[in-house]
């Protein structure tokens, strides 16, 4: 019924959730992997039912890399002509709120794919790290940028530069992730966050991850700037008028999405 082999896609209200489902191999991203990601999350994102979308793997991993058997025979010309990994960066420019539930493996390619997800959730399980030196190569979704902006140099050095893990606590000290919980209540964690994003108004959700997405492309003056407008504009809504109109009548607000 799916057109995907390699992810689940399902729908619980206004949030989808997708999980990668290549369970033999720590759900490794190979291409087949990143085509069907990209698709069914570019086919959420416009769908106006659908106000969160949550990313998860399996128990033991998240995922552990992109696909190494798949990568071991290309050369330079095969990676260059076919802009290998290009795809993946579809997943940032994404609209719609994405949170990345992270339990066991998030490493090389699997840390990368969390990092391109707005929030991430990790269990008391999970275990990040870029330990592509190791295979004599460095990230290539990233890594080396996102990390660097989430967790400071000299931690983003030591990892790429090592190889070396970190554990949850620890990601969550250097503020890679938002917040760990038990490996048991990872998912539904996640799928509360989701729900309680997608119940906000949709158009503002998406400006408020616009603007906070923009203070990694730009200086504060310009961000601050850019923030003014997009806070101007939500006065064009409806959902503005209703949210402030409820706070007013002390009654839950009732957003349209518009
Ligand atoms: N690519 C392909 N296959 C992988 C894989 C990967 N990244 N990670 C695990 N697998 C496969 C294993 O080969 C194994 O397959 P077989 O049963 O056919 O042998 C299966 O998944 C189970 O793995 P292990 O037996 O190794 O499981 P483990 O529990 O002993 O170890 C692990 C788990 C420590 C995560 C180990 O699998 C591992 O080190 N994986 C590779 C991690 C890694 O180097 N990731 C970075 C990849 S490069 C990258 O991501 C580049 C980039 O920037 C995008």
């Amino acid at each position: 019924e799916t057109p995907y082999e390699t992810i689940l896609v399902e729908r619980k209200g206004r949030t989808a959730l997708l999980t990668l489902n290549r369970p033999k191999a720590l759900n490794a991203l190979n291409l087949q992997v990143m085509h069907e990601i990209v698709a069914a999350a570019e086919e959420l994102d416009r769908d106006p039912e659908v106000g969160c979308i949550v990313l998860t793997g399996s128990d033991k991993a998240f995922a552990a890399g992109a696909d190494i058997k798949e990568m071991h025979p290309q050369d330079y010309m095969d990676m260059y002509l076919s802009d290998w990994f290009s795809a993946w960066d579809r997943l940032g420019r994404l609209r719609t709120p994405t949170i990345a539930a992270v339990s066991g493996y998030a490493l090389g390619g699997g840390c990368e794919l969390a990092m391109l997800c707005d929030i991430l959730l990790a269990a008391d399980t999970a275990v990040f790290g870029q330990p592509e030196i190791k295979l004599g190569v460095i990230p290539g979704i990233g890594g080396s940028q996102r990390l660097t902006r989430a967790v400071g140099k000299a931690k983003a050095m030591e990892l790429c530069l090592t190889g070396r893990t970190m554990d949850a606590a620890e990601a969550e000290r250097a503020g890679l992730v938002s917040r760990v919980v038990p490996a048991e209540q990872l998912l539904g964690e996640a799928l509360a966050v989701a729900e309680t994003v997608a119940e906000m108004s949709r158009p503002v959700a998406m400006m408020a991850k616009e603007a906070v997405d923009r203070a990694f492309e730009t200086t504060l003056a310009e961000g601050v700037r850019f923030e003014r407008r997009l806070f101007h504009a939500v006065f064009a809504t409806a959902d503005q008028k209703e949210g402030m109109a409820a706070f007013v009548d002390k009654r839950p607000p009732a957003f349209t999405h518009r």
